[in-house]
């Protein structure tokens, strides 16, 4: 987490840098700070507690000049939320801002003697005090030796007093891009925040020092060798970061679903059928495995529940989804007979990295499907699946999911042809309906006010239950996800048939249930569950394929009727209208849609 920026060049500094922390406020944002390189070489700090706002409004008030300078927009993790924690750090002649977590600092502090000399609990400060401990003038020289005595994951920017319009930069595994630009040389922890200014950008390989000076860049090894990099392009469209007149991110990027599934759908459907031949994922890939493993987090773990219940029940392969943060820590089962495929949207979630690692250490083959290009996930695993969601600024992820959604559906369409549990015409029809999704969709963020209207009935609410069966029990874990994080009612989804195996003790007139019924084979059993919380009371708010009967004697707190797709294919307008209901909740409720308390978009510490 935490969001790092810099830039070097002919221009004032101090916007550059508080418009990029802005955009990267998303990493986290508990807190904020610059540090300017003054004309006569000294180091000026603005930093406080709270938002990027009030920073600039700080930055203002200081009026501290500058053409270089780093920046960072925090997410607390050692050392809680205070102006003094806020980067960046200074220490000595060192002034630097850190992405990552330093997990021997307490050693460090011991070691170099520093217990008395900290200003802040950070373990950032610690990195800052062992390079200006080895700095006697060769930064190059300081930032190896420093570097070689911290353990764990960082991504550092930094600037020396007495080395006006240079910023250094190193990193293992958190992200760093660098590209030219402003007349200068920029950097930052992704390339949303560069994007305005360049397309071109490289990411910082791990272990080398990135030197960014007005004139240009330069980079060396550990050894202190010049190394080359190889430039990359942003390939998605810089408008596409801004609201677009909407009041919050999260709701623009529900409402692009239509186009971005469709580009994600459309670029992989050749002569009618799934193939990703352009992704340059070779059908051996799929027909060879003897079993898959999703390995995700978050939303992307989700997506990975819906891809199970498509693979296992189209493609009649094993496919387990783990949680990455315990994929590893279990002892996972993996092998050279095994496609593990990582999800995620940023591709730089440090637990979903970890475990392609593990999966490729243990022989298996690594597929990334993953939104960002040229991200650490996709980088580390051999093959990669570009979903086209485009920026993802929300915190609460929409559009990154149902597109994850849509690549699992490729992916399961191209295997089932593939391995011959499909026929040529069974994987048209697939297709077939498979772009038929953005309409579907569409017709569900046309009726969006209803769903607004029904948000009302758990505007007041402490616990919500959800309930569902099949599919439409792994896309309610999402739901309930996506409403806990942003309304911060208290929700849980249960699949249906289990709601009775405990948890129906805690069904009251005061816990609204939601239910999603839009899978034929189950419709008379979810509907008899869900007669059993209607008869303790609870009001049901039913979401329901718009094709099936409902009892209208019974009393709803609220109806939404889905179009119809085949049932396979629900999952896609019922996700949407799930968002939508979180959505307006906390939109009701006068929250901060796109920033929820203590979270962060990408998760790069353990
Ligand atoms: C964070 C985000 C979630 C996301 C998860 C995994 O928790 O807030 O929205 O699902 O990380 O992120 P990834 O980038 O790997 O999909």
């Amino acid at each position: 987490m935490c969001g790092i920026i810099g830039y070097t060049g002919e221009k004032e500094a101090e916007d550059i840098l508080v418009d990029g922390l802005e955009i990267l406020e998303y990493r986290g944002y508990d807190s904020a700070g610059i540090a300017l390189c003054q004309a006569d070489g000294s180091v000026r700090i603005s930093k406080c507690a709270g938002r990027v706002k009030e920073l600039r409004a700080l930055c203002k008030e200081a009026g501290f000049r500058g053409t270089c300078g780093i920046g960072h927009t925090r997410w607390a993790t050692h050392g809680g939320v205070s102006d003094a924690n806020a980067h960046p750090h200074q220490f000595g002649k060192v002034t630097l801002t850190h992405n990552g977590i330093i997990e021997n600092y307490r050693s460090l502090i011991q070691r170099y003697g520093l217990e008395d000399k900290l200003h802040s609990q950070t373990d950032s400060e610690v990195a800052a005090a062992v390079i200006a401990h080895f700095y006697n003038g060769d930064p190059l020289a300081a930032i190896r030796k420093a570097v070689l005595k911290l353990k764990g994951t960082f991504a550092l920017s930094i600037i020396f007093e007495d080395i006006p319009g240079a910023i250094f930069a190193v990193r293992n595994v958190s992200p760093v891009v660098i590209g030219r630009a402003v007349q200068g040389s920029m950097l930052a922890s992704d390339v949303t925040a560069l994007g305005q200014y360049t397309k071109k950008y490289f990411v910082l390989p791990e272990f080398h020092v990135a030197v960014l000076k007005k004139e240009g860049i330069e980079l060396y090894d550990m050894s202190g060798e010049a190394a080359s990099w190889e430039w990359m392009t942003v390939d998605w469209d810089v408008d596409r970061s801004g609201k677009g007149g909407y009041p919050f991110y999260m709701e623009k990027e529900i409402m692009e679903q239509p186009e971005v599934i469709g580009e994600t759908i459309a670029s992989r459907i050749r002569e009618g059928i799934p193939d990703l031949s352009g992704d340059g994922i070779p059908d051996s890939l799929l027909a060879d495995c003897k079993r898959i493993s999703v390995v995700a987090c978050g939303t992307a773990m989700h997506a990975g529940l819906v891809g199970k219940a498509l693979m296992q029940s189209l493609v009649r392969i094993h496919m387990d989804v783990e949680l990455a943060s315990e994929f590893m820590y279990a002892d996972a089962i993996v092998d050279e007979d095994t496609l593990v495929i990582a999800i995620s949207q940023s591709g730089e979630t440090i637990d979903t990295l970890e475990a392609v690692k593990y999966a490729k250490k243990n022989g298996a083959k690594t597929l990334a499907v993953v939104n960002v290009r040229g991200s650490s996930v996709a980088r580390a695993s051999d093959y990669a699946f570009y979903t086209n969601a485009g920026p993802e600024i929300a915190v609460a992820s929409t559009k990154a999911y149902t597109t994850q959604l849509a690549a699992l559906y490729l992916l399961t369409g191209r295997m089932a042809y593939v391995r011959g549990r499909f026929g040529r015409e069974d994987a048209e029809r697939f297709a077939k309906e498979l772009l038929r999704t953005p309409e579907a969709i569409q017709a569900v963020l046309d009726r969006r006010e209803e769903i607004h209207y029904i948000a009302r009935s758990i505007l007041n609410a402490k616990d919500v239950f959800m309930m569902g069966r099949g599919l439409d029990y792994s896309i309610l874990l999402e739901g309930s996800l996506k409403l806990k994080e942003i309304s911060y009612i208290h929700s849980e989804a249960y699949a249906s048939g289990e709601l009775k195996h405990g948890t129906i003790a805690l069904i009251t007139e005061d816990t609204p249930v939601v239910a999603v019924v839009t899978q034929g084979k189950l419709q008379s059993k979810e509907f008899s569950n869900i007669k059993e919380v209607q008869s303790r009371g609870a009001g049901v708010i039913l979401f329901i394929k718009e094709t099936f009967d409902m009892d209208r004697n019974a009393s709803w707190d609220g109806v939404f009727r889905l179009p119809a797709m085949e049932d396979g294919f629900m999952v896609m307008p019922a996700s949407v209208a799930l968002q939508l209901l979180a959505y307006y909740v906390s939109l009701d409720k006068g929250l901060d849609v796109d920033k929820p308390r203590n979270l962060a978009k990408v998760v790069t510490v353990e």
